[in-house]
């Protein structure tokens, strides 16, 4: 009888869409970045490096903050320019901070080079790099830092107007993994969102890094662009099928005007609506997996040797600031403005700003703007909100067992768990919070019912589905 009514009680995807799709972050931290305050300095992070193991190995981050033209969706940070010569001039400043950040695990690790096991260049767009150019960096890093020889380097692309002699550049200085951005297929969404990218050049690029050993390949694509519609996600799977990445991302379009204003060039009308979105994001999935892909967490697809498939069958997912991924370093270093970095200490960024970047590099100062360190709470936190994002389940037990007692974990979850349960959007059994199907489009909502900072962020984040 209790079932019959529970079933009655529950809500329509259409009212649960209205109830659950409040912003909420994206979790690739936690806590998250409108939590980061300037009393963290350039000093802590000095004394937050000099407790980082000799052994440990390191994920290293660069951003690179140009690209030529610009996208109406973007929301990286990124600057348009149409000459080289910033790009070089940054070039210069980044290279001292890779020195300056040697030097500091350097002088705690007896002169010895930290070992690095991850490699990762983003952007803006890391291809606007000369040919020249990417292999100075890469080698730059290689000098200062001792690269495991297994280590993966991944490079964010842009198709777009790339020569052969950028690719072999790549292919010369080491990077194994190409992540291309690609969006969407289709002319109608391709006009609407100011960037062309004929299929045929995305494949040639395509063709062209597999010609030169880069075989591990991801694609970025994205729904819930303006004009984009049920056909248009139908002739992005086709082109996935007949290009074969080995993992892609698909991301729901986060229209964030008030932030970026530039997004004020896409008309709202245009946009899909929250079900429509729904509907491209679930047409997606099922033609991916149909093709053989696999769905990882909220927005990623893999082939099932793949190493992000592989991490997640044996457990070991994480979610850093580039998304989903089996990167498995505790410590993660961003160098380049407006770059996230994270140890067991906390969190660091450095400054967003090009001026107070080459003012604190000029005075030979890490160029840390803001950061917070993280409590053995914030840590636990951490850990559940991954497992929700990464396995779609909780056991409180495990976190208890890792971080002491878990009671305030569960005393703030429990007003709420109730009701997404009632909703149908989780299960329980004992201590065990499970995501069910109905709820992983909602995961974000779920995790954020172990966020204990939410209610205080002043940050304004992107539509949860
Ligand atoms: C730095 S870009 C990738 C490399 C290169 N700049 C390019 O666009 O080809 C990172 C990715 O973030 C995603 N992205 C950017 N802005 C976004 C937004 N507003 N909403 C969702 N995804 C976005 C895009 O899929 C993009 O490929
Ligand atoms: S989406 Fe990529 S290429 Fe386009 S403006 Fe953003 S960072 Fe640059």
């Amino acid at each position: 009888m209790k079932k019959i009514i529970n079933m009655l009680l529950m809500l329509t995807k259409d009212e649960l869409l209205k109830k659950y799709s409040a912003p909420v972050p994206r979790y690739t931290s936690y806590p998250t970045s409108p939590h980061f305050k300037s009393d963290v300095t350039s000093e802590v992070y000095e004394e937050w490096i000099a407790t980082i193991p000799s052994d440990e190995g390191l994920s290293l981050y660069f951003h690179i903050p140009f690209c030529d033209t610009l996208c109406w969706f973007c929301g990286c940070h990124t600057k348009i320019t149409r000459r080289y010569e910033p790009v070089q001039k940054y070039l210069k400043y980044l290279f001292r901070e890779i020195e300056l950040v040697a030097q500091k695990f350097k002088e705690s690790h007896g002169n010895k080079k930290h070992p690095v096991k991850h490699i990762h260049w983003g952007g803006g767009s890391p291809t606007i790099l000369e040919p020249s150019d990417i292999i100075k960096l890469a080698n730059h890093i290689f000098e200062n830092f001792a690269v495991l020889p297994d280590a993966e380097f991944a490079v964010e692309i842009d198709p777009r107007g790339m020569t052969i002699e950028a690719v072999r550049a790549l292919a010369d200085a080491g990077v194994t993994r190409a992540s291309l951005g690609i969006q969407d297929m289709t002319e109608k969404v391709q006009k609407a969102i100011n960037r062309i990218q004929p299929y045929d050049e995305t494949k040639a690029v395509v063709e062209l890094l597999r010609s030169e050993g880069i075989t591990d390949i991801n694609f970025d694509l994205i729904y819930g662009l303006p004009h984009q519609d049920l056909d248009c996600i139908r002739a992005n799977v086709d082109a996935v099928k007949a290009l074969k990445p080995t993992r892609l991302a698909l991301f729901g379009y986060a229209h964030v005007p008030w932030m970026k204003t530039h997004m004020k060039m896409i008309p709202e009308e245009a946009l899909p609506s929250s079900e429509e979105r729904m509907k491209q994001q679930q047409l997606a999935t099922e033609l991916l997996c149909e093709a053989g892909y696999r769905a990882i967490g909220l927005d990623h697809f893999a082939l099932p040797d793949d190493p992000l498939s592989l991490a997640v069958e044996e457990n070991r997912l994480t979610r850093n600031f580039q998304g989903y991924t089996d990167d498995e370093a505790e410590t993660l270093i961003g160098m380049g403005v407006s770059s996230i970095g994270v140890s067991d200490a906390g969190y660091i960024q450095n400054f967003p700003d090009m001026r107070s970047y080459v003012r604190a590099i000029d005075a030979n100062k890490l160029p840390v703007a803001k950061g917070v360190a993280t409590t053995s709470n914030d840590r636990m936190r951490r850990t559940a909100i991954q497992h929700v994002m990464c396995r779609y389940e909780v056991k409180l037990d495990d976190i208890a067992h890792q971080y002491g007692a878990a009671d305030n974990l569960a005393q703030t979850i429990g007003p709420r768990l109730a009701e997404f349960e009632a909703d149908g959007l989780i299960s329980r059994e004992g201590k065990t919070i499970k995501v069910t199907e109905e709820g992983k489009p909602f995961v974000r909502a779920v995790a954020a019912l172990f966020d204990e900072y939410l209610e205080t962020g002043k940050g304004k984040h992107s539509q949860a589905v």
